[in-house]
């Protein structure tokens, strides 16, 4: 029997209510983490969980978005597990005083993801986007801040094209998982493969894993059977600003010789006039002769 002191009793008191504040349906197992995996939850129960949790774990549910100040409460999490949700979009700024490390996102309904989308989520090492059947497009100012990601999953999407910009502007990259998207190697595709050509280690499966359709036929080929060569008509494929740059400069450079042929010819009459004179002096020295 430990004698309790009033103080100790008052503090047992007052860490009651913090103790039971563990959501409906959820699990707290220690005072960090949180699981509410497979609850049936519509949302997130915002204002339930202790604010000074670090890994919640809410896959499996059914919630559709995150509430624009969901990070302002949970300052001190690292780690988010939202797959196999319903979240179709991610408000902008949302990761604004974010320490999240972890964030899975994997199997859930995203369409697209806009620049800065995941801005100020600066400590983010791992980034799991993958099976998300429809997100079919990712802006190429994504991922941009994200300086210390590591891991990024964009496997099973609908993405048929994706910029270079999008990964080179991630300095500590170690692995992006780009298969089983329906990518599409036409001219476009170029960048990404000459991208990815110069930096394959960062493929876990390699080029063998990824597949894409030629814009001819359909045909699916792999991208090992690519090469340099394969994308060589592109550099001589022009886009309409191409040729109207073309059409005009020609047209600048023809105005500027006919101006310049003509100015030079009245210059060469010019000389000319004057050496007839000069001339026809020269010829009377001649004639002394
Ligand atoms: C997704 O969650 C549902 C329950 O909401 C579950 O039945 C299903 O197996 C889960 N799918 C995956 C891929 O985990
Ligand atoms: C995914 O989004 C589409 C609309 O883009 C909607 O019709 C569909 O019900 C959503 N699916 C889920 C599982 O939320
Ligand atoms: C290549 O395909 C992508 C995706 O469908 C498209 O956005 C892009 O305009 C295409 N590029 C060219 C040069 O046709």
């Amino acid at each position: 029997m430990h004698p309790c002191h009033p103080l100790c009793l008052l503090l047992l008191l007052l860490a009651l209510p913090l103790g039971s504040t563990c959501p409906e349906g959820c699990a707290c197992r220690d005072s960090h983490t949180i699981d509410c995996r497979g609850s049936g939850l519509r949302a997130l129960p915002t204002g339930a969980f202790p604010l000074f949790i670090r890994k919640i774990l809410l896959s499996n549910n059914h919630i559709q978005e995150i509430p624009a100040d969901f990070f302002m409460y949970y300052g001190d999490l690292v780690y988010l597990d939202l797959s196999n949700n319903s979240l179709s979009s991610i408000a902008q700024g949302i990761f604004s005083t974010t320490k999240l490390i972890y964030l899975d996102l994997r199997y859930n309904n995203f369409t697209q993801l806009s620049p800065r989308a995941f801005s100020s989520a600066h400590r983010l090492i791992m980034l799991r986007l993958g099976n998300n059947p429809h997100l079919g497009q990712v802006d190429q100012a994504a991922f941009q801040s994200l300086d210390l990601l590591q891991v990024l999953e964009l496997n099973d999407n609908a993405l048929e094209a994706l910029s270079a910009a999008a990964l080179s502007s991630l300095p500590s990259l170690r692995t992006v998982r780009l298969e089983g998207n329906p990518w599409l190697c036409n001219c476009t595709f170029a960048n990404l493969f000459l991208w990815l050509r110069d930096n394959a280690e960062l493929l876990p499966a390699g080029f063998a894993a990824i597949q894409c359709s030629l814009p001819r036929d359909m045909r699916k080929i792999t991208l090992n059977e690519l090469s340099d060569d394969s994308f060589i008509e592109c550099e001589f494929s022009l886009t309409l600003t191409d040729y109207l740059i073309i059409f005009f400069s020609g047209v600048c450079v023809s105005i500027t010789a006919i101006t310049t042929s003509f100015f030079l010819a009245n210059i060469v009459q010019c000389f000319q006039r004057l050496g007839l004179f000069k001339g026809g002096d020269d010829d009377d020295e001649e004639d002394d002769y």
